[in-house]
């Protein structure tokens, strides 16, 4: 994809990013979709629920595209923190949010600008901005574009809150993961000890609990299940068992 290619003024997937096509496309495009629209797999949940990495796994086994939407709710908390803005201004943050000059390379790194932040924006100040930009309409609004600009053939593996819901409503499948919070406090404090950051488990489980409840309770595009979604509770799933249950559910579509 070429910048010219990007609404919004964004960056999206630069060219050469094309997912791995082994494997590719395990199934035709569904009956009812438009042959020139690339299939949706929409896999959102709350905070460290493992959606991330189980839709990664996804997207590599089928050969896919994959959209991390949070990670364009982060470029836009950072975004607004390095302009100085508050996060409680909408209309500055959407402003920002609408010409993010975020590029996503090949290789995973994402930049904004000239700066690598793939790692700045996994900070847990990020994360919370992040929720609290979240809340606000015209923000989302400016991030729709960008988001709908992943979808490309063979097919996208998109992670969220309202993937299901509000960017991609005709998703091929939609799964709403969950686990309890407590275990995914202790995931998330995994990953952040693995990336070099410390964090205590209590504070990682109170933030979540907040971010739960934002996310939730907010009047735009709430945390909520897609009344078609596949409900998964992944407690006591390892990430492969996981895999396989969306692999599965994919595969048993009629
Ligand atoms: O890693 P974690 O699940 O905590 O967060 P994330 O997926 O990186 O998203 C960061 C924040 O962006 C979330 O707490 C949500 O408030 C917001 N978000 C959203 O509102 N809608 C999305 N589709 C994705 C993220």
């Amino acid at each position: 994809m070429t910048a010219t290619d990007v609404p919004s003024g964004g960056g999206g997937p630069e060219a050469g990013s094309e997912a791995p096509r082994a494997g590719a496309v395990a199934r035709p495009v569904p009956a009812g979709l438009d042959a020139r629209v690339a299939p949706v797999i929409a896999i959102d949940g709350p905070t460290a629920s493992g959606k991330g990495t189980i839709a990664q796994r996804v997207a590599a086994t089928l050969g896919w595209h994959y959209l991390d939407s949070g990670a364009l709710y982060r470029l836009a908390a950072l975004g607004a923190l390095r302009a100085g803005l508050g996060f409680d201004d909408p209309a500055a943050v959407a402003r920002i949010a609408a010409t993010l000059p975020v590029a996503f390379a090949p290789d995973g790194r994402i930049r904004l600008g000239a700066d690598d932040v793939t790692d700045a924006i996994r900070a847990e100040a990020v994360g919370n901005g992040a929720s609290r930009i979240a809340v606000h309409g015209p923000v989302r609004d400016a991030l729709l574009a960008l988001q709908r600009s992943f979808r490309r053939p063979p097919g996208l593996v998109a992670d969220g809150r309202d993937m299901g819901t509000v960017v991609f409503p005709d998703a091929a499948l939609k799964l709403f993961l969950t686990a309890s919070a407590e275990s995914r406090a202790d995931r998330r404090h995994k990953q952040l000890i693995e990336k070099g950051i410390s964090a205590t488990l209590s504070s990682l489980l109170q933030d979540l609990r907040t971010r739960d409840a934002r996310d939730a309770s907010r009047s735009v595009a709430p945390l909520v299940p897609a009344k078609d979604a596949h409900v998964l509770d992944s407690t006591t799933l390892t990430v492969d068992e996981t895999v396989a249950r969306v692999l599965a559910l994919w595969s048993a579509r009629g």
